[in-house]
């Protein structure tokens, strides 16, 4: 264990009530994507306190700051998410959620108080820091984009960047205090469909007189579920899911149409194009077998997290002489992250934080050991120093 590491730590711990703290006030106070006012306001004090140039504003309530070394070197960033979710909290904690129907139930506070926390070491080590930092505090991930949004209103331009680390706090799955990333893809692209079979509906008891929707309904429902078995490579990965299938009211009438829709995770953009092309060509023909008219909509999600292989080899490498557990995984995660628009942008590593807890995330009874906070706030602040040092591969 290096000396720089310990002393890290040690700083870290020094602290730990206050990004505790952090955590506590920001989970008792959660905010929806693209209105965490309260959280960047708090954020965008704390930072400027600490002497941090700090820009407020980038893609809505985003807040961004800039530390720089007295020596040169590359340009960093960190990013955290800061938006909670949509659902009532049942942890019983005495600072659950005030408001009802919205909860940190994805660790974001944890993340908002661990790069606070980083902040805060960073600020006390500036003669130790070559090149510059850039903390990102980003609105709206649970669906909103926010990183997308925060790149179309300048980030790069503004704070261009080497590269990019992002860090996620993962209970239960991943042992306590553990480090996990992978080379190149790390989450799945996740994408939806929609699709609404028009007929013309009518008697039940005259069929050749209407157009009835549910025969291709059930075509397209067996279509799909063998799309994936008989157009993808058998060694490449992609799951299709129908989620909801509407049509009718009652027994005796033809309706006028039915819905379908469903989502698609696929972890390569060649395989996304494939079925995005094969449902819509599956639709166009059912749709002309029944004499029916099917429209189709296929709605790009986040795509797939890419972890630059070089940057991540290099924070494995770190990551081995900072905890005991260092996990490079072998598959990607099925799930998705909207850090993916950064990493398509600028070589970046995406980080999962392992922590005990109740349950995984956005689980209404999620609770994590907080312990985890101070630890990943040393690890953030150890990675942002080494990795401005000339040893430190740049990608
Ligand atoms: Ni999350």
């Amino acid at each position: 264990m290096d000396e720089q590491y310990r002393s890290i730590v040690n700083s870290a711990l020094s602290i730990e009530e206050e990004i505790i703290s952090w955590r506590r006030d920001f989970h008792k106070h959660p905010e929806l994507g693209f209105e965490e006012k309260r959280t960047s306001s708090i954020v965008s004090d704390a930072l400027y306190l600490m002497g941090f140039e700090v820009s407020d504003g980038i893609g809505g309530t985003g807040v961004v700051a800039r530390i720089r070394g007295d020596e040169a070197g590359p340009v960093r960033g960190l990013r955290a998410d800061m938006d909670a979710l949509p659902m009532k909290e049942e942890t019983g904690l005495p600072y659950a959620s005030i408001y009802d129907g919205i909860m940190h139930a994805c660790c974001h506070d944890g993340h908002v108080a661990m790069l606070l926390g980083v902040a805060k070491l960073l600020a006390e080590r500036k003669g130790e820091l070559k090149g510059e930092v850039v903390l990102i505090f980003q609105p709206g991930e649970e669906g909103f984009a926010g990183a997308k949004k925060m790149l179309e209103e300048g980030l790069l331009e503004k704070f261009p960047m080497d590269f990019l680390f992002g860090h996620h706090i993962m209970p239960v799955i991943l042992p306590h205090k553990s480090i996990t990333t992978r080379k190149n893809v790390f989450t799945a692209n996740s994408d939806r469909f929609y699709m609404e079979i028009k007929g013309k509906g009518g008697h039940a008891s005259i069929p050749h007189l209407v157009k009835d929707p549910l025969p291709g309904l059930g075509q397209m429902i067996g279509a799909i579920n063998t799309l994936v078995s008989r157009n993808i490579d058998p060694f490449e990965e992609a799951v299709i899911s129908i989620g909801q299938v509407h049509a009718g009211s009652t027994e005796n009438i033809i309706p006028d149409s039915a819905l379908i829709s469903g989502s698609v995770r696929t972890f390569t953009d060649e395989v996304q194009q494939r079925i995005f092309r094969r449902l819509g060509e599956i639709s166009e023909g059912i749709g002309k077998t029944n004499g029916l008219d099917i429209s189709y909509e296929y709605k790009f999600n986040y795509p797939s997290l890419i972890n630059d292989p070089d940057l991540t080899e290099q924070v494995l490498d770190l990551g081995r002489g900072f905890c005991e557990e260092v996990i490079e995984k072998e598959n990607p995660f099925t799930g998705s992250e909207d850090f993916s628009f950064f990493s398509r942008e600028i070589p970046s590593c995406f980080i999962m934080l392992g922590a005990h807890g109740t349950e995984g995330v956005h689980h209404p009874k999620m609770t994590f050991d907080e312990s985890v906070l101070a630890w990943g706030a040393a690890w953030q602040s150890y990675l942002a120093i080494r990795s401005g040092e000339d040893d430190f591969q740049k990608s």
